[in-house]
């Protein structure tokens, strides 16, 4: 799906042209708390006087946005008789904004979750943090009565993406640290994901490239390193929206919520042990996929690391996680159990070589110092 990209070179002129030029009398806006402080707040505020475009904003939802949150919006985005939507925030907002141009058309019901119909609505979304990819995948998360839910739908992909690096560059460091993690996390896993293909290939090449080449930058907070790791994050989730993520991901959820430590550092704190695993047993990796194209995207996956073999690469990932030096979780031997019952099986399957329940619990073990 494509995909128009929106930079702030010239402050939001092109967000307001992209608005005058379709016409657009109302904007329903979907943000989060740190729209505040962010620039874009007075292009946003100022729309109506400057340009007699009128903003309906919602912003009643919590991070990992509840079904009800949705429902409130949906209502809220029907009251504003508008086809645009414009999402600022990170995965949560724009998951949020999501829901709302696929269910936004219809009442809803805070019970259930219907199938998706689409509201034919425009959705822009600026994404604050350079990680999630949220904005170029088709996938948004929402719980039902605490339960997670992924919708999937194609309508779920932003038309627009507007870059501004001012909103990363203001981000505590450790939450940048984590975002990059997480989307370099996307991009390595989608190379290995049992569903790669040439495009997703070459969306995780490229990712992986600017990780690199901007991480220092972005953690300056210039505006060239913050724009080139928004780049990065977004060809990362348009990887993964053709992949989906594997192993890592089906591992670090629990490591979050048991934990408190960001999704991104999770992931990265699996995928750590993973890629190093996955380099050291090519014979496993051939005897799963007697294909070469599996072994060859490895191969591939070093290129991009800038290292001739899956093993240097893997070392090279594993001083990028270590060299941030965020702080280790503490854990206790009865989390372990905890942790291998909570492995999503699904994402699992996506990681190339069976890995069995002791391999598992001895990588957990590990992350968790436990011996
Ligand atoms: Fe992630």
């Amino acid at each position: 799906m494509k995909q128009t990209v929106l930079l702030t070179e010239r402050g939001y002129d092109a967000l307001d042209r992209l608005l005058l030029m379709h016409g657009v009398k109302t904007l329903f806006l979907v943000c989060d708390g740190s729209f505040r402080f962010l620039k874009i707040r007075e292009a946003v505020d100022t729309l109506e006087e400057r340009l007699g475009i009128r903003v309906v904003r919602f912003d009643r939802f919590t991070p990992n946005p509840d079904w009800v949150s949705v429902v409130k919006a949906a209502a809220a985005f029907r009251e504003a008789q508008t086809d645009w939507i414009l999402a600022v925030g990170g995965g949560s907002a724009i998951d949020v904004a999501k829901c709302v141009r696929l269910f936004g058309r219809s009442a809803l019901s805070p019970g259930e979750i219907p199938h998706p119909a689409g509201s034919g609505a425009h959705l822009i979304a600026m994404p604050t943090t350079a990680g999630t990819g949220s904005e170029a995948t088709r996938f948004a998360v929402v719980y039902l009565d605490g339960v997670k839910q992924s919708v999937t739908d194609d309508a779920c992909i932003p038309d627009f993406v507007l870059f501004d690096p001012g909103a990363p560059a203001s981000l505590p460091l450790c939450q940048k640290k984590a975002t990059m993690l997480d989307a370099l996390c996307h991009a390595t896993e989608s190379f290995w994901s049992v569903h790669s293909t040439e495009e997703s290939e070459a969306y995780a090449w490229q990712a992986v490239r600017l990780i690199l080449l901007h991480r220092d930058g972005y953690l300056a907070g210039t505006e060239e390193g913050c724009t080139g790791m928004l780049r990065a994050a977004n060809l990362a989730g348009k990887a993964i929206n053709i992949t989906q993520t594997t192993a890592g991901h089906a591992m670090c959820y629990k490591l979050t919520t048991l934990f408190g430590i960001a999704h991104g550092h999770a992931a990265a704190l699996c995928d750590r042990l993973l890629f190093p695993w996955l380099a050291a047993r090519t014979e496993r990796l051939t005897a799963a996929h007697p294909e070469a194209s599996l072994r060859q995207r490895l191969s591939e996956l070093a290129a991009a690391y800038g290292c001739t073999t899956p093993g240097e690469a893997a070392a090279r990932f594993v001083r990028f996680v270590d060299e941030l030096d965020l702080p280790a979780p503490k854990a206790a031997p009865e989390d372990i159990p905890l942790l291998c019952g909570s492995v999503n099986v699904e994402r699992l399957r996506n990681f190339p070589v069976p890995l069995a329940k002791e391999e598992i619990e001895a990588m957990y073990r590990e992350i968790l110092g436990i011996g």
